[in-house]
């Protein structure tokens, strides 16, 4: 029996979806809630570990497929680990990306069959599926602009033009919007364009009616 509330925040590189899981979380506290913020990949030691083989530029040869396998598996220790748990107590997990990650990058970016790719989710999440699901919209151009504008260290592996370019960000952003448009109940998609706080506040605006607040 699920008792809490399981929200995500999706989207492009460089969207901002970290600071904004930051503000959100720190708001819901503010409110009283017990908040759990976590992110993919990551959030376990074992999902730490599988989040340096993913995004580092040296891993040597990567598919659409292996990545999706990967990602599955850190999803898995997380919707066991820390998730299920969370919301089984009555508290509130914000998570910044989750298996809608895996349908933009590797399904619409890479290729990979849609069908293939929510098979595996629903083995790895057991059919765990977020209450609400944020999509913090940016053109392709401005959020590589941002990403591009910290240190090249920093850019992960789905980040350097040479493995993924402007087109492939540009299917990732369309399949974001297209799996929104599909699930309208529980997708809500917001500007990331304004300021932080306009952003926050509007990301606030699609929780508001299922925190009680
Ligand atoms: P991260 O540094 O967390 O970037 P961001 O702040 O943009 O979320 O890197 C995560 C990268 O991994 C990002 O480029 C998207 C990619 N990714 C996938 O390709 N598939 C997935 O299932 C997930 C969770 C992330």
């Amino acid at each position: 029996m699920l008792r809490g509330l399981f929200v995500t925040l999706e989207g492009p590189d460089g969207a901002g979806k970290s600071s904004q899981a930051e503000l959100l979380a720190a708001r819901l506290r503010d409110q009283g809630h017990e908040v759990v913020l976590t992110r993919e990949p990551g959030g376990t030691q074992l999902g730490e570990l599988v989040r340096g083989v993913l995004l580092q530029t040296s891993a040597g040869a990567h598919d659409g497929l292996s990545d999706a396998l990967l990602f599955n598996a850190a999803r898995r220790r997380l919707t066991e680990e820390v998730i299920r748990p969370a919301v089984a107590r009555g508290a509130i997990v914000v998570c910044d990306r989750y298996a809608d990650s895996t349908l933009a990058y590797q399904g619409y970016g890479a290729g990979v069959s849609l069908d293939v790719l929510r098979t595996l989710a629903g083995i790895a999440t057991g059919g765990l599926t977020p209450h609400r699901t944020v999509l913090i919209d940016l053109p392709v151009t401005a959020g590589l602009t941002r990403r591009h504008g910290g240190a090249t260290a920093d850019l992960t592996r789905f980040e350097l033009a040479a493995e993924h370019d402007v087109e492939f960000h540009e299917r990732v952003r369309y399949g974001y919007l297209e799996l929104a448009a599909a699930e309208p109940e529980r997708w809500r998609v917001v500007d990331g364009g304004p300021n932080r706080e306009s952003v926050a506040d509007a990301i606030w605006k699609t929780v508001e009616d299922l925190v009680g607040a």
